[in-house]
């Protein structure tokens, strides 16, 4: 059997790309070399992200020599991830002059016509034509092996309509990561959850010019052997929308790095605030007023789609929590961030000037501990106690003074971090210009907008995502749309708490499986039951909550969050892929695989019981999150292990992960 996944794998953003990057490892593990991934070819990604080789199977070799022979360009090669699988990267616009002749087949055999300024389906058209072809090319070899194609998303489901139109023997799995017209239909002022059934969905495509995309989703959809989506929320969505109700639910799992001391992850959120502590440093210079060791970083991370991420309530919360923390004297400082993509037109020159100026108070402090420090060790040479008076030359005063002349602003601490394009009606700089959060001294709450993904290499905030999430203390998405969402996901594996939603696949699935979510700092937000008002009430009071907890109750908190995440590691939810591969051959080849469910194969009935330590009254549980008494406040001497063992000794064994080779196969083999 060869293992093919195709889709956007080495260019795609946000979770999509989280998903076939992540799950690419266990993929490699179970199939080795007969796993492949088939990608668009994106020169600039390549260069840094793949090792060219020749074809290691021989059948592919043949599909890719003679793809090459007729005018393709087809790449071949190892992709430098986790399991550093093999991919096969298909140059679309060096085969653009089939553009017009394919189109016309599409058009003649399904009736889809893709209009010519659709630069981004038009590159679906090629990109399925082209895998087609590939999977064509394979399947007529002299020994074809049993081919199970996984394609994700629209952008490749053409390639899955293709293959069942020429009735290639291809095992065909299609799984959509959200709906095209489920987002658009969020994204505007429709009441999505309340109509799912009665929308008219042709309609609807059509008015917001994206009936082709639809159909070819659709399509695929239809076509496949299997359908499957990343959750139950949009599996209902996909009823609605695409007209077929997933055969399997496949949820988004990640890779749970396990650390050999135990509490490693709260070491690493120490060192990473302590980085983001020092760009805030230079972010507020002239302005730091507040106790930072009081002060708690909160963010919101993903695609720029302001009410779809709950960008709108968040904001709209964070106001009522700055009057909530001024109106209580609260001497806690909340900053709060907003990582979401916009077009910008780079750094602005103020934050640059923050981190420099904190560089320069630095480098002076430097400079006169050295010379203090100099004349400190002399004056100990020749056995005198120094003269505290004389330590400090004039020079040295008005190399200080001039540092601190240097701090002196005029402005208030920048919003925003980047000189955005569309500066005036950008959705998150309005709706902070309306609230009034302009980080000044009396807000107990600021705001930073920094409109692009981190990067290590950044000169402002030189953290990757990764490291800067660790340094966070809670990650809040209240979107109303959200199939899955990779962010809180992420946070729960590095221990860090998070606010999600009823309305997003992650909370529901740890709704299902966590008996007391908030216990472990699983925040879920009811944005499916109540109006926005209530929804944004609500996550005030979490995050006022939050606000009033001691150090010692966060760090409770973060080890407790850190052990779900078993849950969500792709070795415990890598069997539901395993499950649609299995239905997809037994459909696909009824005379050689046959499929029965496996037990292991649903988690049904799994539940994770409340932690140990926190009561079992109903009314106690409201505030699961952990809380401790004033006289406890700010002790950070907890006893990480003891609270760990306790809880062991609650939870039974919670999961069983399978071995490296993934559980027993519930498929006979031919013979
Ligand atoms: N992300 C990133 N760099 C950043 C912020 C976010 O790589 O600076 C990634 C993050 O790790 C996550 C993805 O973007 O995997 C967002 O996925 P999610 O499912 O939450 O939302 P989407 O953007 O797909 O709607
Ligand atoms: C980790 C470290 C502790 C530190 C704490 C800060 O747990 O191991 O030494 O005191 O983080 O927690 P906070 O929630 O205040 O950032």
């Amino acid at each position: 059997i060869l293992v093919i996944t195709l889709g956007s794998c080495l260019c795609a953003v946000g979770g999509i790309y989280t998903v076939i990057q992540t799950k690419a490892r266990l993929t490699a593990e179970e199939w080795g070399e007969n796993y492949f991934l088939v990608g668009p070819y994106v020169e600039s990604n390549v260069r840094t992200q793949v090792e060219l080789i020749e074809p290691t199977n021989p059948a592919l070799k043949r599909a890719i020599d003679k793809m090459n022979s007729s005018g393709c360009k087809v790449y071949f090669g190892r992709w430098l991830i986790e399991g550093s699988p093999y991919v096969v990267l298909i140059d679309v616009a060096f085969t653009a002059w089939n553009l017009d002749k394919w189109k016309k087949e599409l058009w003649d055999n399904f009736s889809i016509g893709v209009p010519w300024f659709d630069r981004e389906a038009n590159d679906a058209v090629l990109f399925g034509f082209l895998t087609a072809w590939l999977l064509g090319e394979v399947a007529q070899c002299e020994e074809p092996p049993h081919i199970l194609a996984h394609f994700h998303e629209w952008l490749a489901g053409l390639g899955l309509a293709l293959c069942r139109q020429r009735q290639l023997p291809v095992a065909t799995i299609f799984t959509t990561h959200a709906t095209l017209l489920g987002r658009y239909l969020c994204a505007g002022s429709v009441d999505f959850y309340n109509n799912l059934a009665d929308f008219n969905v042709d309609k609807e495509a059509g008015d917001r010019q994206i009936y082709h995309r639809y159909c070819l989703e659709r399509t695929a959809a239809r076509c496949a052997h299997v359908f499957t989506t990343v959750s139950q929320i949009t599996a209902v969505e996909a009823e609605h929308l695409l007209k077929r109700k997933p055969d399997i639910i496949t949820p988004n799992g990640l890779n749970v790095k396990k650390f050999s001391a135990m509490h490693e992850f709260q070491n690493l959120h120490a060192q990473s605030k302590n980085r983001i502590q020092e760009f805030i440093r230079g972010h507020f210079y002239g302005h730091l007023d507040f106790n930072l060791d009081k002060c708690l970083f909160l963010f919101i991370a993903g695609r720029y789609e302001f009410s779809n991420k709950g960008a709108d309530i968040f904001l709209e919360a964070l106001a009522r929590l700055n009057y909530l923390l001024r109106v209580n004297h609260s001497d806690v400082t909340v900053v709060a961030f907003f990582i979401m993509p916009a077009r910008t037109n780079n750094f602005n020159v103020e934050t640059l000037k923050g981190q420099a100026v904190r560089k320069q108070l630095w480098d002076t402090a430097q400079t006169v501990k050295e010379r203090f420090g100099k004349k400190l060790y002399e004056s100990l040479l020749v056995g005198q106690l120094p003269d505290v008076s004389k330590m400090l030359s004039k020079d040295d005063f008005t190399m200080m003074k001039r540092a601190i002349f240097a701090t002196q602003r005029q402005c208030q601490p920048p919003i925003c971090t980047h000189n955005m394009l569309e500066d005036s009606n950008d959705p998150i700089l309005t709706c902070i210009r309306r609230i009034g959060l302009f980080n000044s001294s009396a807000d107990r709450v600021k705001v930073i907008f920094h409109p692009e993904f981190l990067s290590s290499t950044s000169p402002l905030l030189p953290m990757d995502y990764e490291e800067f999430v660790r340094g966070c203390h809670l990650g809040v998405f209240p979107s109303y749309y959200e199939p899955w969402g990779y962010t809180p996901a992420e946070c729960t594996v590095m221990g860090i708490p998070s606010i999600s939603t009823n309305l997003s696949g992650f909370g529901c699935f740890m709704e299902e499986h966590i008996a007391d979510p908030s216990a472990y700092g699983i925040y879920i937000l009811d944005r499916r039951y109540r109006g926005v008002d209530e929804s944004c009430n609500q996550l005030t009071s979490y995050l006022f909550q939050f606000c009033q907890q001691s150090r010692r109750a966060r760090i409770i908190q973060r080890n407790r969050t850190e052990r779900l995440s078993d849950l969500l590691d792709w070795r415990y939810l890598g069997r539901y892929y395993i499950s649609a591969r299995h239905m997809a051959l037994a459909k696909a080849f009824p005379d050689t695989y046959f499929y029965q469910p496996h037990d292991s194969d649903t988690a049904q009935g799994f539940r994770y019981p409340r932690p140990a330590s926190v009561p079992p009254s109903p009314s106690l549980s409201r505030h699961s999150s952990p809380r401790q008494s004033e006289a406890e406040e700010d002790d950070d001497r907890y006893d990480e292990d003891a609270e760990a063992e306790k809880d062991r000794l609650n939870i039974r064994q919670p999961l069983t992960l399978p071995s490296k080779k993934g559980p027993a196969l519930p498929y006979t083999l031919p013979g």
